[in-house]
């Protein structure tokens, strides 16, 4: 199985980045710990970060006929982007959402997701294990198809 994984922006500043909230570990050891999971686990697996909205929308559309799946955290873009919305529509390939923290439970503005009716599903507040753990549904997903 291929994945994708897309990380928006900010996602580049991890371990910089307010540590209470997001942990320690830099950005290089969140690819790290993905593809080791992925070695393990047989994924094919491939990174993409930006900090540019355009960007993270042409990203989507080239992974059309590519990758069978698509974990997405979309950082502040979550609560703002009908873009990447209709760009992860457009695709019709599964993707899942993934927050490092626990959105739900903090600002109000954060608890709005304008990416979630186009993913199957949304793992929040489990820190890098999320990415993992956004992996194996979309394998599961997969076995159902
Ligand atoms: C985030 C949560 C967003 O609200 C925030 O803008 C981010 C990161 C998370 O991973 O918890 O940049 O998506």
């Amino acid at each position: 199985m291929k994945v994708l994984v897309i990380n928006g922006p900010n996602l580049n500043m991890l371990g910089i980045r307010e540590p209470g909230i997001y942990g320690a570990e830099t950005y290089k050891d969140l690819l790290e710990y993905i593809r080791s999971y992925c070695e393990n686990d047989g994924t094919d697996v491939s990174f993409y970060q930006s900090n540019h909205e355009g960007d993270l929308v042409d990203k989507i559309q080239e992974a059309l006929g590519v990758y069978d799946g698509i974990v997405i955290n979309p950082g502040a873009y979550t609560h703002t982007s009908i873009a990447i919305l209709d760009a992860l529509k457009s695709v019709s390939i599964p993707a899942v959402e993934v927050h490092i923290s626990d959105v739900d439970s903090r600002e109000e503005f954060r608890q709005i997701s304008y990416i979630r009716a186009a993913c199957i599903s949304t793992v929040m507040g489990k820190g890098f294990a999320g990415y993992t753990e956004a992996i194996r549904i979309l394998k599961e997903y997969r076995k159902t198809k």
